[in-house]
């Protein structure tokens, strides 16, 4: 372990004000775009078995001006929403055929539980070019349909998750709600997913390098991809970008009725966080996480998303015929939460004429069952901090940057599970657990919020904070992550490996 370490600490991450690069932050009013490209939603998959092909491909990005070359999942950007009912099993094959300097990938559903073999391990399940791999997601837990959910499968190789999902490689899936007793959310047209996430564009509107100056992977040594050519500036430790897409294009607008509708929101950007609100004060009402129905609905004036966090909400555009609303981030103006979200102009809604809307919404909803009881005793704490050492600092977990050998935790199938997460470090994480959706127990000693209070699976911990979660460990033994996922702490050693076993 002691020589991975020397190796994380070239890499100097950790830099102070990495919150206030530019474009992050700062509470700059940025200049309201004129939003005239339309909103695309991207191309649905329902079937149990679905191909995706990793390739370049050229997808619009800018209104006008060139193409973006991509890394896509079958030529767009986002890649085709799957979506799939719970407890229909549901077979994904991906096939790399991305450009040589690619390399090899890997896949992980974010948010769904199933198998270690399928969860796209960062070094031991690489997809090379050429070959494919097939994924194998039942959409139960514990011989149960898996609850209405909002998923997105993203790229998850080791050290190069930033770069990978900077250059493409994700898009979003559907566990569609079963029928239920006396709700009916807002469906087809006006159940629209909405994949945030921001880039930076060079004036013929290709993606610009972050990663330039990152160390360069061995190519072409079969198995032993992970080598690394040696001495390196520091990389990137921040990956943030000017324009922000909404479902691969920038500035987007969608017509909608003065009606109900419900939108799925989803930041996989890299590192920022966004504090989302409407431009005329219209309220959010918060149904779900991205792992279910929340126990009641929510009226919340903004919706706080770090990466990989998802939000199911409701907007009611009745009463606005004729306004455009924008949705944009606000970063909190008091306190800290939320003052590191940047701001930015995400989208326009442009409100037409009233319609028939059959949606039923009551404020009690038919969210998916919380474990209970909770051990009182604490089964593993997890700390992110920053190591200073003499070569550098390094993003950590419990001291130790990631080893995809070395086991940190043993948790044992069919127990509940009481964890502890700690932040020591002086700037915000975003804390993501693979293999179970988890309760959120206490935050800061106290009971969650309204909207922490369904199941979850990445939480925001602020410098200080202690947040306590709860899971029971069902179905699958093997190896699965913890980590932060912004994605440059991710790729830059804070990461640890949990093992479930008999
Ligand atoms: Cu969204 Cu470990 O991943
Ligand atoms: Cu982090």
């Amino acid at each position: 372990a002691a020589g991975d370490f020397a190796f994380y600490c070239k890499f100097h991450p950790g830099m102070r004000g990495v919150l206030t690069v530019a474009g992050a932050g700062g509470g700059v009013e940025p200049e309201r775009p004129t939003f005239d490209q339309p909103l695309v939603v991207p191309p649905t998959e329902r079937g149990a078995d679905v191909r995706l092909e990793m390739r370049r491909a050229l997808v619009r990005t800018m209104p006008d001006g060139p193409r973006t070359s991509m890394w896509t999942f079958d030529g767009t950007y986002p890649g085709p929403t799957i979506r799939r009912r719970g407890g229909q099993g549901t077979h994904v094959t991906v096939v790399n055929h991305l450009p040589k300097g690619a390399g090899a990938t890997s896949t992980h559903l974010h948010g769904d539980h199933h198998a270690a073999k399928d969860d796209g391990q960062p070094t031991t399940q690489l997809v090379h070019r050429g070959q494919s791999r097939t994924y194998d997601y039942p959409l139960t837990v514990d011989g149960k349909a898996t609850p209405g959910s909002f998923f997105w499968y993203h790229d998850h190789r080791m050290d190069r998750t930033a770069r990978n999902n900077w250059r493409g490689l994700q898009g979003m899936f559907i566990v569609t709600d079963p029928p239920m007793k006396g709700v009916r959310l807002p469906s087809g047209a006006r159940d629209v997913p909405l994949m945030i996430s921001e880039r930076s564009f060079t004036a013929g509107n290709q993606l610009t390098n972050p990663f330039a100056d990152g160390p360069e992977m061995v190519h072409g040594s079969g198995h032993d991809e992970m080598s690394w050519t040696g001495d390196l500036a520091p990389p990137n430790d921040a990956t943030v970008g000017d324009t922000v897409l909404v479902n691969g294009r920038a500035a987007p607008y969608l017509d909608v009725s003065a009606t109900r509708y419900r939108l799925r929101l989803l930041n996989s950007s890299p590192f920022s966080s966004y504090n989302l609100t409407l431009s005329d004060g219209r309220p959010i009402l918060q149904i779900g996480t991205g792992s279910g129905l929340l126990p009641r609905a929510v009226v919340r004036s903004s919706v706080l998303l770090g990466p990989a966090q998802r939000a199911d909400v409701i907007v009611d555009f009745s009463g606005a015929t004729g306004k455009d609303i924008v949705l944009e981030s606000v970063p909190a103006a008091i306190g800290s939460t939320g003052d590191d979200a940047r701001a930015a102009s995400v989208m326009e809604f442009r409100v037409g004429e009233r319609a028939s809307d059959p949606s039923r919404l009551p404020s009690r909803l038919p969210s998916p069952a919380l474990v209970s009881p909770v051990p009182k005793k604490v089964a593993k704490t997890w700390t992110f901090g920053l190591h200073q050492g003499h070569h550098g600092s390094a993003w950590t977990i419990n001291g130790e940057s990631f080893d995809p050998t070395r086991v940190d935790h043993r948790a044992k199938l069919g127990t509940v599970e009481r964890w502890r997460f700690r932040n020591t470090s002086d700037v915000t994480h975003y804390v993501h657990v693979h293999a179970e959706q988890w309760r959120t127990v206490l935050r800061d000693g106290k009971a969650p919020p309204p909207w922490e209070q369904g199941l979850e699976d990445t939480w925001r911990l602020e410098p200080g904070e202690v947040v306590e979660v709860a899971a029971r460990f069902t179905d699958y033994t093997g190896a699965f992550m913890i980590h932060c996922h912004m994605l440059d702490h991710e790729d830059h050693g804070m990461m640890s490996r949990f093992d479930v076993v008999r």
